[in-house]
């Protein structure tokens, strides 16, 4: 273990800073109300892992009643695989002949689920399953406006399972869209109608393959920002948000998800008291995202971070803050926490100001 990692047992005000923290009663608390709302509605949760990157909270998640997990890259996945888990969405394409032998070998100790929007990327992984004599559950991600990745709609996306069905080692598992663009709509009902919109075209999709006579069993969507509408949308079989289990500064006030509370935060020091109503900390945008959404101070309304350079972070202090001095700590609220998590070696996990556990990001820096 490193030397520069706290004792077990710590009291959060002994850290040294910054220090990226999870408060597990909150996380769990969070975790479990998200396993709930999926049952409630009939549909599965595969979380996505892109905010914690570590296999021990995969397994939490599933140990909490997801079916499984989502991944961003096959390389994460190849951590997740080697951590244990089995069920792993990676909700991108794959493409090379470097992954895809790779991707023959994660498929030898694990069930992964991978996305195709195109034959291109389907014909080379067929060929190299069926040659391994083995199956690839696959899933064709289809473009429900967000114009990232994704095969149109309709009949372009029924043709495409319909080839993808005739290759030897693909299973054709279902389909999946992402409404990311829809996260930030202000008003509500204006939100929820333009989410249904969007889920609408996928479930209607689906029921065109289902119609053709083809497997459609996955059905999958939805982020942190769009899970209450997605969890509710009739057809819709599992939801891949994932960040809610932490929460961050976007979700709460871009997103406006009030579920949930904030389990994630940094610990920072102040380290510079220039002015009456300027203070500065050890923590800048190398340590927590503002870029996305500016971060938080837990607890206090009178504190504001003015700005973030790489490793100072600038706080405007109310009157009411204004006793704050060198040396003392403020717990902050990333802006994003994917964004955060990445640039930390370990979750440090507190039960309650105690630290009962260190949670290396085993993920991190797997972008092939
Ligand atoms: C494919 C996909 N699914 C789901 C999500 C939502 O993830 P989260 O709930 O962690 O914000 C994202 C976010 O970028 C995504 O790209």
């Amino acid at each position: 273990m490193s030397i520069n990692l706290p004792q077990l047992g710590s009291h959060k005000n002994e850290l040294d800073t910054p220090a990226l923290c999870v408060d597990l009663d909150v996380m769990e608390a969070n975790l479990h109300a998200m396993v709930a709302a999926c049952r409630k509605h009939g549909v599965g949760w595969r979380p996505h892992t892109k905010c914690h990157k570590s296999p021990t909270i995969a397994h939490k998640v599933i140990d909490a009643g997801a079916l499984g997990i989502t991944c961003a890259k096959l390389g994460e996945a190849e951590v997740m695989a080697a951590g244990g888990v089995q069920d792993i969405l990676i909700a991108n394409l794959i493409v090379g002949p470097q992954k895809v032998a790779r991707l023959v070998e994660l498929r030898r100790c694990a069930d992964p689920i991978v996305c195709i929007d195109h034959i291109d990327q389907a014909r080379p992984m067929s060929e190299a399953m069926a040659a391994a004599g083995l199956s690839l559950r696959v899933i064709l991600e289809v473009d429900i406006g967000l114009q990232r990745v994704g095969v149109l709609p309709g009949k372009p996306t029924l043709e495409l399972a319909q080839q993808v069905a005739a290759l030897p080692g693909l299973d054709l598992a279902g389909i999946m869209g992402y409404e990311g663009h829809l996260l930030c709509i202000e008003d509500q009902e204006e939100k929820a109608a333009a989410i249904s919109a969007a889920l609408t075209v996928l479930t209607d999709t689906a029921q065109m393959l289902v119609d053709a006579g083809l497997p459609c069993p996955i059905v999958s969507c939805g982020g942190t920002g769009s899970f209450k509408f997605a969890i509710t949308h009739p057809g819709i079989s599992d939801v891949q948000a994932g960040g809610g289990m932490f929460m961050d500064a976007f979700y709460r006030h871009a997103c406006q998800v009030a579920e949930w509370g904030h389990a994630l935060t940094v610990v920072a020091t102040i380290v510079g008291r220039p002015s009456p109503s300027r203070a500065i900390i050890d923590s800048g945008k190398k340590t927590m995202d503002g870029s996305t959404h500016r971060p938080l101070v837990l607890g206090r309304d009178d504190i504001r971070v003015e700005s973030l350079s790489a490793e100072h972070g600038t706080l405007h202090l109310e009157p009411s803050a204004e006793s704050l001095k060198i040396g003392d700590r403020l717990e902050f609220i990333p802006g994003y926490s994917d964004m955060t998590c990445v640039m930390h070696d370990h979750f440090l996990g507190f039960r309650g100001d105690r630290l009962e556990v260190i949670w290396p990001l085993e993920g991190r820096g797997r972008i092939r």
